[in-house]
């Protein structure tokens, strides 16, 4: 990737503590629902596993568990705020220009990046990680399909909390379509893994969370690092600040965006 198409490396507060907040709140939301996934296709005791842009993310960790007789190799762009694990080998590495670490693999996982790559870089990247897959090895994609506008379930005030996601929806749209971000790539992901001869199963997946949860802390910290482009896009500070508020609140209940989970199978 042109790393400076990648929203959050862009912002100016990427590198202070709410990246790392936002990060974290990524993988409280989301590692749960891949969890269940990989457990639900299962792997194997010696897989060779390849995590891209592991980030905060604990999936790395529970590879590494499920596969207790293979490697475990996780790689991000950024190190720092990357989980430790006595059998996950770290390595600092850009999918876009670096080599991937010598394959096969059995099972391959790339979570939230693809979508934020121009469409070139993103094909290029999606022919080498199929290309390095074992047979029958399994590439899991996954995104969000972006549904902030329709994300309150219960709230102190109903219609206010709406129209606060609301405003927060589009200005975040708004922000990563500046970056050059598809919002089509979520769900066009298992068009792109079917057409490169891969069988494929999706599920999306969404789960109730309250005012202070990891779901609820990931747009709250999102905002923050990205408050001058959300400004910009659109949406009033004084709107961000009443969003940050109610994100915190316990009385607010949401569902999370939904989680779609692409997994495509290479043939045997
Ligand atoms: C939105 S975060 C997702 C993190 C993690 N996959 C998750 O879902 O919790 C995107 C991650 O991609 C990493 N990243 C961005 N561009 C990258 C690149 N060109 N190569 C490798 N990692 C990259 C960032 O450092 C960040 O950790």
């Amino acid at each position: 990737m042109s790393t400076s198409g990648y929203l959050f490396q862009d912002s100016p507060a990427a590198d202070s503590s709410g990246g790392a907040v936002m990060l974290d709140a990524l993988a409280g939301t989301y590692d749960p629902i891949s969890r269940q996934r990989i457990r639900h296709v299962g792997v194997r005791a010696d897989a060779r596993c390849l995590v891209i842009a592991v980030g905060a993310s604990s999936i790395a960790a529970t590879l590494a568990e499920m596969a207790h007789k293979g490697e475990v190799t996780a790689t991000d762009l950024d190190l720092t705020p990357c989980r430790r694990h006595p059998r996950v080998k770290l390595l600092r590495h850009n999918i876009v220009t670096g080599p991937l670490p010598p394959g096969p693999f059995h099972i391959i996982h790339v979570r939230l990046l693809l979508g934020h790559l121009p469409p070139d870089e993103r094909e290029a990247t999606l022919d080498r990680l199929v290309d390095a897959l074992a047979p029958e090895g399994l590439l899991v994609v996954e995104e969000f399909e972006p549904t902030w506008q329709t994300s309150v379930l219960s709230a102190p005030d109903l219609d206010e909390a709406d129209r606060l996601f609301g405003a927060y929806h589009q200005a975040f749209q708004a922000a990563l379509a500046g970056s050059g971000n598809d919002p089509r790539w979520g769900r066009r992901a298992h068009h792109a893994l079917r057409s490169r001869g891969l069988s494929v199963d999706t599920e999306g997946i969404t789960r109730t969370w309250a005012g202070g949860s990891p779901a609820c802390l990931l747009p709250h910290a999102t905002a923050g690092v990205i408050r001058d482009r959300l400004i910009a896009t659109g949406m009033p500070g004084p709107d961000i600040d009443a969003f940050r508020r109610l994100l915190l609140d316990p009385d607010l209940i949401v569902k999370s965006n939904l989680a779609l989970s692409h997994i495509g199978r290479r043939a045997g």
